[in-house]
């Protein structure tokens, strides 16, 4: 087998705590897996002018995927966001952010499937003196391709499609492609419209499977659903395209309590067991949700779920149990 090779962005903020937290598990898993460091975001760009280069490109596509931290994107109009870079130069299609409960909440358990490179993230946005036109680009090929990714993940279940096709014809479109997709692969559907897909999830987060959207909602009903697990701490995700991925948690650079040794953990190290699983290692993958699951019911938590543990007492904790029940495969 060829050797593994990862990226690792810790980035700004706490990006650079619970990447570390991560990689600690990694290595209890005792891999056979290559590991470049790779600087970019805010801090580069105070320090040197440039968030991210040519060169950092170059080490991206050496490697299989990214697993990622967070990286403070301020709101100047000179910087320009190296995530969303990212996911479209690789194309990173599909975000895939699992909803699923951990503490009291267990029968939350539902998928976000973000459409990740168009709609109002497109880029084409237009400057006047009094006036800024953003424009939301909806493709058939672009809802084709995600909401296939999203029957993928429904078999046997139900497919919510969210939208907003009273109002915009932009999401006409998703919505038109998204029934035809699921309709093909006999997937069972219903569709709602966002606002009131918001009200719901909240009011009844346990009826929900497999939810698909576009771009700017899957970004904005994430941190919403988060809420419902424990928050933003706890909420991995990954970036899919058809050779390529990044793994991240859902979260920011969270600068609140950055440089404080609290941040959560789990987020980046449930996003490190979708990077396993992207790979193929089903059981390594399942080690350390096992392990997550485990150190939660102890009580070993952070204060943002309610715990008294620093971010290193939680990763010490999850590594230890990783390393006792580390799957021989
Ligand atoms: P945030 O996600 O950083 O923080 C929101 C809230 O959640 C804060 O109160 C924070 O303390 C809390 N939180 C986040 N992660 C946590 C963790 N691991 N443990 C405990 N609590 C946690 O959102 P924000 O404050 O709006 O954004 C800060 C910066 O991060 C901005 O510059 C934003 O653009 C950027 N951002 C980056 C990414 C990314 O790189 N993937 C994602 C979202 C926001
Ligand atoms: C996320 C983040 C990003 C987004 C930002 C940092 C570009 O909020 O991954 O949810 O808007 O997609
Ligand atoms: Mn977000």
């Amino acid at each position: 087998m060829r050797q593994m090779k990862i990226s690792v962005v810790e980035g700004d903020g706490v990006g650079k705590e619970v990447i570390s937290a991560a990689l600690e598990v990694l290595d209890a898993l005792t891999l056979d897996i290559e590991k470049v460091p790779v600087e970019i975001g805010y801090g580069k760009w105070k320090r040197t002018g440039r968030a991210m280069t040519e060169d950092d490109f170059d080490i991206f596509r050496s490697c299989d995927c990214i697993l990622f931290g967070a990286i403070t994107t301020p709101p100047d109009p000179e910087y320009k966001s190296v995530l969303v870079r990212i996911r479209k130069e690789f194309d990173l299609y599909a975000n895939i952010r699992p909803i699923k409960g951990i503490m009291n909440s267990q029968d939350i358990d539902f998928t976000i499937v973000r459409e990740n490179t168009e709609g109002m993230y497109s880029g084409i946005e237009e400057v006047l003196p009094d006036a800024v036109h953003s424009t939301r680009v909806i493709t058939r090929n672009g809802s084709e391709r995600i909401a296939e990714y999203a029957c993928s993940l429904a078999t046997g279940k139900r497919l919510t499609i969210v939208h907003k096709a009273n109002i915009l014809k932009s999401c006409w479109l998703f919505r038109e492609v998204c029934i035809d997709v699921a309709n093909r692969n006999k997937v069972r559907w219903e569709e709602m419209l966002v606002d009131s897909a918001a009200h719901r999830i909240v009011l009844n987060p346990e009826r929900f499977e497999v939810v698909v959207m576009t771009n700017l909602f899957g970004d904005i009903l994430s941190d919403m659903s988060a809420a419902l697990i424990g928050g933003l701490g706890v909420c991995a995700s990954a970036n899919i395209g058809a050779d390529y991925a990044l793994f991240e948690p859902v979260h920011g650079s969270a600068p609140d309590i950055a440089g404080r040794g609290v941040a959560n953990p789990i987020a980046a190290i449930l996003s490190l067991a979708m990077m396993l699983k992207w790979y193929g290692m089903t059981g390594e993958s399942d080690a350390v949700k096992d392990a997550v699951y485990e150190v939660v019911s102890r009580g070993i938590t952070t204060p943002d779920i309610g715990g008294r543990c620093s971010t290193a007492e939680v990763a010490d904790a999850i590594s230890q149990v990783v390393g006792i029940d580390v799957p021989s495969s």
